[in-house]
């Protein structure tokens, strides 16, 4: 009996070992480590994956997935999670600011999926705007939907509006309208085919989503110095990036969208502007595990948008050193610094996913990302003071 007792709490013991990151308390640290455990100012790793960083009067909130141990940690039991910061390295836990409820005919109840969220400020409402992609519960990815939330402080709570599929009824700006009404035999076009690809790229997804609305799985918002808002998201069937300006409230759709790279399967999308053009990184699409990043530009955030192929180099290049984008973060104070923020998810236990930030460089029009163990944000200012030496 007592061997019995003992197995089972060594058992128990190892299960927890396995399911939780090893936690370390540290003292405030001035450093970035890809891929090590982050942990907030409570010593706990930080839990908020697929996330995006909104700055707001002197702070940074830092929104993400909250994810939970073992195999099931990626559908959503508690929500959205955010954290602060004032240096973007020692992150304050805010606790769960979109809660999923218990509501089994709410679209956000417990054991739904939350990926990705986005948050935005809306300087003409004063409103915090959380975007974010929603699978409904049960029902694996097959929803594709966007939801809202809206909330008058970065740390909530947030409360839920309503979800879409978006843009019903309208065609994208940049697609021959003469496409809309093109007949084509399905029965005679095999999925995942050159053929089929060929006519996903003239619309054939397009017009079976039309009347419904498009899909949206990955996502992120950005927001233009005019304050227009655009919902970034992979629709038709994660091949083509639909770019939607979002209402002048950004709470709904305006039907104004284009598409980047049809058929292209890019996925993650992480954009930011500098110098006047927008620059945005995806991901190909291979679920949780890594691919090779890729790289945009644009003079218009409408497009067109000129591949600039994968912004990584050197070893890990091939894979995105292991991650997936999820977030271009501007750093204040810093002329041209941007961080860029990936996953390194971890399907078996998601609770452990780790996060890899490195700094953005660019080499001409080119965004390009280096592996680096260990930085600090004093990289951007050694980057401005030997360009300046150069003039
Ligand atoms: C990835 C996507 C993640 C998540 C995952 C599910 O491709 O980027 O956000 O949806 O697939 O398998």
């Amino acid at each position: 009996m007592r061997s019995w007792l003992g197995f089972l709490i060594l058992l128990l013991l190892l299960a927890r070992a396995i399911s939780l990151p090893a936690q370390k308390a540290e003292g405030p640290v001035a450093a970035i480590r890809s891929g090590e455990i982050w942990p907030d100012t409570d010593g706990n790793h930080i839990n908020a994956h697929g996330g995006g960083v909104l700055y707001h009067e002197g702070k940074y909130y830092w929104f993400g997935e909250h994810k939970t141990a073992g195999r099931g940690g990626n559908s959503t039991l508690f929500g959205v999670g955010c954290y602060s910061s004032g240096d973007l390295y020692n992150w304050q836990n805010e606790g769960i600011v979109l809660k999923v409820v218990d509501d089994e005919t709410s679209e956000i109840v417990k054991g739904c999926v939350i990926e990705r969220p986005k948050v935005v400020y809306n300087a003409k409402t004063r409103k915090f705007v959380m975007w974010f992609h929603l699978e409904l519960k049960g029902k694996g990815y097959e929803a594709a939907r966007t939801g809202v939330a809206i909330s008058d402080s970065p740390t909530g709570p947030f409360t839920y509006l309503t979800s879409y599929r978006p843009n019903a009824g309208d065609w994208p700006i940049n697609v021959p309208v003469s496409l809309k009404d093109k007949k084509v035999d399905e029965t005679k076009l095999e999925w995942w085919t050159k053929p089929w690809t060929k006519e996903v790229e003239e619309g054939l997804l397009l017009r079976r989503d039309l009347k419904e609305g498009q899909m949206a799985r990955d996502m992120t918002v950005f927001v233009d110095d005019d304050g227009k808002a655009y919902h970034i998201h992979s629709a038709e069937e994660n091949l083509t990036l639909h770019i939607s300006e979002l209402s002048d409230d950004y709470l709904s759709f305006t039907g104004k969208y284009s598409v980047l790279a049809p058929a292209g399967h890019n996925e993650a999308p992480a954009i930011c502007k500098r110098n006047g053009k927008y620059y945005m990184i995806t991901s190909g699409c291979t679920g949780w595990d890594p691919n090779a990043a890729r790289s945009f530009v644009a003079a218009s955030v409408m497009g067109p948008w000129k591949p600039l192929g994968n912004p990584c180099v050197g070893e890990g290049a091939e894979l995105t050193f292991e991650s997936q984008s999820t977030f271009l973060l501007p750093v204040q104070g810093k002329k041209d610094a941007y961080i860029f923020m990936a996953d390194r998810w971890r399907p078996k236990n998601p609770i452990d996913g780790r996060y890899v930030w490195l700094p953005l460089e660019f080499e001409g029009e080119k965004p390009v990302l280096r592996w680096q163990d260990e930085w600090s944000l004093e990289v951007f200012d050694k980057k401005q003071k030997s360009e300046a030496s150069l003039k």
